[in-house]
Formats: C-alpha cells, sequence, structure tokens
C-alpha cells in the first residue's frame, strides 16, 4: 500500500532553484504518490511567479505567507495543509539532495517512525564546508545534545532534511523559534524510533543562504523553550534545589559532629562531605532523575559510584579553578570561587544527566 508523500519546502528568494529542484524531486520520487508544498515568505525575486508556473508540469502547490518570516513556521504552516500521511522536510537550494528521498522513506517503511538525513554518521558530511562553519554547527550539536537529552541518541538531529509519519505529530503543539524545525518536530512529537540516512550536505547552487547572527540567538531562544516545555528546565531547577540541601546537610553535620562527638573539624568536614554527597545522590535518584533510574544494567551502587567519582572531580576542578584564576589571572579570590562554584555545578549536572543517569 502505497501512502502519500507531502514534500514541504521554505523558500525565501530561491528563484534559481526552484526549477532544478522540482525536476528532481519529480524524478526521486517518480512512482510514488506524492505532493510537493512549497511554503514562500512574500519572495520578490520571481520564485513564486517559477514555482506557481511549474505548477502545470509538477505535483506542486504554492502557499504564500505575506505577514510572516521563518524558515520553521513556513514549515507548520505548511503541514497544517499537508495532504499526506508521510511527511518530508527539505530545503529549496539543493544543499540537500532528492536523491536521498527514496531511501528515507524506506526508512519509514522499515518502521521507522521519523528518519532524519545524517551528515555525521558513516557516509555523510559536508566536504565543501570551511572550518568555521564546522566549528559553529558541531559547537550547535553539543550545545542540543547536553540541554536536551533526548537528542542525545541522533547524531544530526539539526539538519532540516528529515522525513516522519504524520499520525506521529500534533501541529498544534509546534512552537519552533528560528531553523531548526527538525528538533521541534522531533521532541514534541511522539517518535519511538528515529532512524538517520546518511547524506552529503552540497553546496548551494544558487542564491545566498539566509542564516545570519539572528538564527543563532533564535536557536538559542528555541532550545531555551524545548527544555521548558520538556520539563528539562525543572530537571535543572531540582538539581540546584538538591544541592542546597546538601549544604543544609554538610553544615549541619560538620557542626553536630564537632560540636557534640568530639570530633576535630577537618575530621568532621570528611564526614559531611561524604554524607552530603550521599543524600544529594539518594534525592536525584528519587527526584531529579526519577525517569531514568530503572532500565536494563542500572544498578543503585554503580550510580552511587558514579556520582561520587563525579561531584570529587567536580571538587577538583572547583579547587583548580580558584588557584587559576586568583593567581594566574589576577581575580580577587571571593570571586573566582562562585566562577569555579558554577563551573563545578555545571559539571556535577552534565555528568549526572551524561553518564550518572544516562
Ligand atoms: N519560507 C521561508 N521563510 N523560507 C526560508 C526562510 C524564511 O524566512 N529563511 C530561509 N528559508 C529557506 C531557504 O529559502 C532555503 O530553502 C531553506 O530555508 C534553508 O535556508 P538557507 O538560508 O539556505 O539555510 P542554510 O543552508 O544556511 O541552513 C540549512 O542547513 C543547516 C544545516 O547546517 C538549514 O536547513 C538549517 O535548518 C540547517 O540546520
Ligand atoms: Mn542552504
Amino acid at each position: 500500500m502505497a501512502d502519500t508523500i507531502s514534500i514541504i519546502i521554505p523558500t525565501y528568494n530561491e528563484k534559481d532553484n526552484i526549477a532544478p529542484l522540482l525536476s528532481r524531486v519529480a524524478k526521486a520520487l517518480s512512482g510514488y504518490s506524492y505532493e510537493i508544498l512549497i511554503v514562500d515568505d512574500g519572495s520578490n525575486d520571481g520564485t513564486i511567479e517559477i514555482a506557481s508556473d511549474l505548477a502545470s508540469r509538477y505535483p506542486v502547490r504554492v502557499i504564500v505567507r505575506r505577514n510572516e518570516r521563518g524558515l520553521a513556521t513556513a514549515v507548520v504552516h505548511g503541514l497544517k495543509s499537508a495532504a499526506g500521511e508521510i511527511i518530508g522536510v527539505m530545503d529549496a537550494d539543493l544543499q540537500h539532495p532528492p536523491e536521498v528521498i527514496p531511501e528515507l522513506i524506506k526508512a519509514l517503511r522499515d518502521g521507522a517512525d521519523m528518519v532524519v538525513a545524517s551528515r555525521y554518521i558513516e557516509g555523510g558530511g559536508c566536504p565543501h564546508w570551511g572550518l568555521s562553519r564546522r566549528i559553529i554547527s558541531k559547537v550547535a550539536l553539543v550545545i542540543s545534545h547536553l540541554l536536551l537529552p533526548s537528542t542525545r541518541p541522533v547524531k544530526d538531529p539539526l539538519a532540516g532534511f528529515f522525513m516522519f509519519r504524520r499520525r506521529n505529530v500534533d501541529p498544534a503543539k509546534l512552537k519552533p523559534i528560528g531553523y531548526k524545525i527538525s528538533l521541534e518536530v522531533m521532541l514534541t512529537g511522539r517518535f519511538q524510533n528515529v532512524v538517520e540516512v546518511p547524506y552529503i550536505f552540497e553546496d548551494r547552487s544558487a542564491g545566498k543562504s539566509k542564516l545570519n547572527p539572528r538564527q543563532q540567538i533564535d536557536y538559542l531562544r528555541h532550545l531555551f523553550s524545548l527544555m521548558a516545555r520538556t520539563g528539562e528546565i525543572k530537571r535543572l531547577m531540582k538539581f540546584c534545589a538538591v544541592g542546597l540541601s546538601g549544604i543544609i546537610v554538610n553544615q549541619g553535620l560538620l557542626w553536630s559532629l564537632t560540636e557534640f562527638a568530639g570530633l576535630r573539624y577537618y575530621i568532621s568536614a570528611l564526614f559531611a562531605i561524604e554524607a552530603s554527597i550521599i543524600s544529594n545522590f539518594v534525592l536525584n535518584d528519587y527526584f531529579t532523575f526519577s525517569d531514568r533510574r530503572t532500565g536494563r544494567g542500572k544498578s543503585f551502587l554503580v550510580r552511587l559510584l558514579k556520582f561520587n567519582v563525579t561531584c570529587l572531580a567536580g571538587a577538583g576542578i572547583q579547587y583548580v579553578l580558584l588557584l587559576l584564576f586568583t593567581s594566574a589571572l589576577g581575580i580577587h579570590y571571593l570571586i573566582s570561587n562562585l566562577i569555579a562554584i558554577a563551573v563545578a555545578f555545571l559539571w556535577n549536572y552534565f555528568m549526572s544527566s551524561w553518564w550518572t543517569w544516562k
């Protein structure tokens, strides 16, 4: 049974790319039942007219938004009027080679519920990129893996070239900001099985990229919004609260062991530190990371050990940074200490999220 496919393509001033794009998409999809939706945000270079003219040759519909701009929201707009059960999203500038589409469809038919064309798995890449673009892309990737744990299994969650089954997505939940529509769909949809298919990110065939610093800020705003919507901000706040409770445990024990058990303060401190690590661990295990506690091969003791290692290494980092900032950079030791505490906090959080409660 052949499901209908809707390919959604956002455009803004892509006049020289439309004809070759449609011809290559049509060739790649011959034999399939499909439609192409061009969602244009009021291009003034003739893109709309060229695309509309080609509607007599290809199954293409042109949707024009007049009062809105933005790649990702354009895709959402297209999704709302798409007819297909299988939805594909790609750029218009031929950086996403249409010839890959049948492989994406095959992955869906083989059981994936979302399939992402990937530059960062074996066989994929972006050979035309210079060093700075490469670095920016990798940094963006690491940030998304850090802040949004559910993207971690996917090597290239930021590509704008992907397909999914429409029934797994509720368009009303899609509230993207900026460019990364794949991230928005992946995190708000119901996906069990996201598969990656390699592709080579080609050179832009004509026209200019619309990427600018504004999109990088939008990316961070978008990540923040997704963190809020997926509960990751709440998790971070819980981790903070647990950390604060640890200070109480630590101080309380230091005081009572010294005052009432007759220990020297530097001996009490050792017990106080370990006790606060353990109490933080138990609270994080039952509260902050309760959703990641169970599963194959996840043992309480192993987690406890990992958390200890993380916290002790965190304390080491804090100490080294304190010395470094104070003696090498000449910063006041109390300010250095605050910076060092902040870095150690982030270290503890990310190691907990990445390793202890993987
Ligand atoms: N409708 C609409 N509105 N389309 C837009 C807009 C807009 O405001 N801005 C860009 N587009 C369209 C372009 O016409 C093109 O078809 C596609 O979106 C991608 O825009 P580019 O400006 O070529 O983006 P890029 O190549 O720099 O970035 C692409 O690659 C990144 C991977 O590194 C995008 O696919 C990103 O999402 C992707 O992360
Ligand atoms: Mn591009």
